[in-house]
Order: structure tokens, then C-alpha cells, then sequence
């Protein structure tokens, strides 16, 4: 089984990456760190609690992290924001009011991977504070890591601005020290790749038809989602659908091929007032720097789909 450690800002798209790390054998999940972004560190916190209490896995520890951007940005946010109209402040799933292991993500971080014996994946599907931060604190960690795979950035458009990718834009010089650590195996799946994979209002019948816990969690949070994304002036989504960004970085820890990759140089631009947290990706390597990520720019969908299926049917193959 792949040790994985998990990164979030629960968020909806969160919760469903949450369910298939915790569901399927493939992975054996060594806890979670939370970190603001979508929400408050105190949302998503709970949220992601919450999660984890209604699909029977509040034996997953969860650690909360860093309630504040790396660095602040410097811009204040234009009027250009595509998708920001759906995270509400809990989910509905589950109940409030359960609380974390500790309160010291980063150094929970830190520690697994100075103790563990084994190679971890980290998956990080949230603003990149928390990784940046241990780090940066403790680079020798990376020597645990066998894999970071992130949900971020875009080769085209963005969807928090015009030009920027949530994530990147939420923490933008986080990502740039992630992104210059020297990390081995760094595998983006980018908005490229998740755009390409929806989940629309029949997969949700499906999953209700399933008569899991997963499976009605699941339901419960990406109806929720689409309900959000159809309210949005985001392009993405055609009305009754949504793409499942974070999902699909586990649905890669799972089986790569889930995601096509292309070995690229990629920084985040962090002194732009119009393009802060743009990420640009190098693929011809005009800039003649050596490639330090593996980015995504497609998502075999109907492969996801079999995956999340089998997560939710609580009969995954190990
Ligand atoms: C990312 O932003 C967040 O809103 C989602 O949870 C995902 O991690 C998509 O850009
Ligand atoms: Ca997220």
C-alpha cells in the first residue's frame, strides 16, 4: 500500500480526494494537515472532520495547520474572480464540532516524515503553505518523499483570476518555494487536466444507488459542489456538472495513468498585479532552465470515473 499524507482546505472537491484516500486499499493514509484557503483553517478543519466522522474513519488523524498565507499578497484581489461563490462555510455531511489530534500540522509533518522507514506521497490539493513552511523548516524531509503530487496552476486560464489557478493565486510564494525545493518527482495536476474530467448530477444517482456511506457522502458534498459551480460565472461545468480537481491527484496516487504528463519548468508569478499567481509552464524550454515538474495537461476521465466508483462501492481491487 502507498503511504500518503494528505493536504486540504476542505472545500468540496476536498472532501471527495478525502473519501478515495481513505477508501481505497491502494493507499494507506497517514493522516491529514489542514490549511486555510477555501474556507478558514477553522472550516476546513471541521469540514474535513466531518468528512472523515461520516464515512467511518475518524481513526484518520487529522492535524490543523497554518491559518495564513506563507506571504500576504500584495495586491488586493481585482474584479476578475471566476469562481468564488461556492464554499459555504460547512458541508453537508456529517456533525460540527469534532476536533483535530493536534494543532501543530506543520510539525506533525515534519516529524512523520523524519520518523517514518518508508517513502511517503504527499498530496497537497490546497494552497501550498503547510509544504512550503516544513520545507522550509525541515528540508531534509524531502528525503522521505517519494512523490509530491499538487493540485494547482494552469497552462491556459485560470479560475480564481483570469490568469491564476485558486491554489497558486491563494499562496502564491508558497507554491514558488515548493516549486524551487529541489523535489525529485513534483507532479501538478493542473486545471489543463481537471477540467477535463466532470462529475455531473446522473453520477450522483449512481452513487446514491451504491447504499454506502462513501457513496452517499459523496453524493451529498458534489451536489453541493454543482449547485455552486452552476451559480458561478465559470465557463467550466456546463450547468449540471463539476470538475473534481482534487479528486483526481488521488485518483493518480492510485493509478498514474489517470493523469498525461509532461516534464516542464513552472514558476508562479509573484510581483504582477493582473497576473499574481499565474503559473508558467515552460514546455519548450525557451528559458533553458531544467524541468522541475511533471504537469498534467490531460485527465483520462472515463478512468477516473472507475476509480471513484470503485471507492465508493467499498469493493476496490488492492
Ligand atoms: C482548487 O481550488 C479549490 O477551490 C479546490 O478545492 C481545488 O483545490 C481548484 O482550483
Ligand atoms: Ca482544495
Amino acid at each position: 500500500r502507498r503511504p500518503v499524507i494528505l493536504d486540504v482546505d476542505t472545500g468540496n472537491d476536498d472532501a471527495v480526494a478525502i473519501i478515495m484516500a481513505a477508501t481505497h486499499p491502494a493507499i494507506e493514509l497517514l493522516g491529514c494537515t489542514t490549511v486555510a484557503g477555501n474556507l478558514s483553517l477553522e472550516e476546513t478543519t471541521d469540514n474535513t472532520l466531518r468528512v472523515l466522522n461520516a464515512i467511518d474513519r475518524s481513526d484518520i488523524e487529522v492535524h490543523t495547520g497554518l491559518s495564513r498565507p506563507f506571504a500576504p499578497r500584495p495586491y488586493t484581489s481585482g474584479a476578475n474572480e471566476v469562481e468564488d461563490v461556492f464554499h459555504e462555510s460547512t458541508l453537508p455531511v456529517g456533525t460540527s464540532g469534532l476536533q483535530p489530534f493536534s494543532r501543530h500540522g506543520v510539525e506533525w509533518l515534519i516529524e512523520t516524515l523524519r520518523q517514518t522507514t518508508r517513502q511517503v506521497t504527499l498530496i497537497s490539493v490546497a494552497p501550498l503553505t503547510n509544504i512550503a513552511a516544513a520545507i522550509t523548516v525541515a528540508p531534509d524531509i524531502l528525503d522521505a518523499i517519494d512523490e509530491v503530487v499538487l493540485m494547482g496552476g494552469a497552462s491556459t486560464f485560470g479560475n480564481r483570476t483570469l490568469a491564476a489557478e485558486f491554489n497558486m493565486f491563494t499562496d502564491a510564494v508558497a507554491a514558488n518555494v515548493v516549486l524551487r525545493a529541489g523535489i525529485t518527482r513534483l507532479t501538478m495536476a493542473a486545471l489543463d487536466a481537471t477540467h477535463e474530467v466532470l462529475v455531473s448530477r446522473d453520477d450522483l444517482h449512481r452513487y446514491r444507488a451504491l447504499g454506502t456511506r462513501a457513496g452517499d457522502v459523496a453524493a451529498a458534498v458534489t451536489e453541493y459542489y454543482i449547485d455552486g459551480y452552476e451559480a458561478s460565472v465559470s465557463p467550466v461545468g456546463a450547468g449540471s456538472s463539476a470538475p473534481p480537481h482534487d479528486a483526481l491527484c488521488v485518483a493518480y496516487a492510485i493509478d498514474p495513468k489517470v493523469l498525461d504528463i509532461t516534464e516542464a519548468y513552472v514558476e508562479v508569478d509573484t510581483v504582477s498585479p493582473h497576473n499574481y499567481g499565474r503559473t508558467t509552464v515552460d514546455f519548450h524550454g525557451y528559458r533553458g532552465e531544467p524541468a522541475n515538474a511533471r504537469f498534467a495537461k490531460h485527465a483520462d476521465s472515463a478512468r477516473f470515473h472507475r476509480i471513484l466508483d470503485e471507492c465508493l462501492r467499498g469493493t476496490c481491487r488492492a
